[in-house]
């Protein structure tokens, strides 16, 4: 077991959806902890900077008029092996193709309205949290006993 903190962007699709509420409940009962948490508009620059690895790709613009077309709402999540539970939760990029059960199969539409951004490795999560938070933007904290 390893405690890791992951990055993950609500695209404009789960904010418009209304489905913030029931992603973020399925994080939760996982027991994950919310480290931070915006709601902010994407610039195309950060996007770049973003999805640098995807530049060539033929939807890259249509993804950045997409990602850009309303707020997302970013969050800084932590828990045991958070990065790869969270991808497992929300199921592949292709939403009608993600395992039954997914985020992504229940409330998806295809590779892009797909409800989540989420890191891929711990040096993502890493940079990406970076990105998308100031450092005092994250927070450390301890759960009272009384709470418990
Ligand atoms: S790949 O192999 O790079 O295409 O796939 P992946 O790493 O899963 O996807 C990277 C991000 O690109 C988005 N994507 C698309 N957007 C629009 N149209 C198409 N066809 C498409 N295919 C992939 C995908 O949602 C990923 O966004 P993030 O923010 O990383 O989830």
């Amino acid at each position: 077991m390893s405690v890791e903190t992951t990055l993950i962007l609500f695209k404009p699709d789960a904010v418009e959806k209304n489905l913030v509420g029931e992603v973020l409940g399925r994080y939760q009962a996982e027991g994950f902890i919310i480290r931070g948490m915006k709601m902010m508009m994407l610039t195309p620059e950060l996007l770049a900077e973003h999805y640098a690895h995807i530049t060539d790709r033929p939807f890259y613009p249509r993804l950045i008029q997409f990602m850009t077309s309303a707020p997302v709402i970013a969050l800084a999540l932590e828990g045991d092996n958070v990065i790869t539970r969270v991808r497992d939760l929300l199921g592949a990029t292709d939403s009608p193709t993600a395992d039954e059960g997914t985020i992504r199969r229940e409330f998806g539409i295809n590779s892009m309205f797909n409800i989540c951004h989420a890191s891929d490795s711990v040096e993502a999560a890493t940079v990406e949290l970076k990105r998308f938070f100031r450092e005092e933007e994250v927070f450390s904290f301890n759960s009272h006993d009384y709470l418990k």
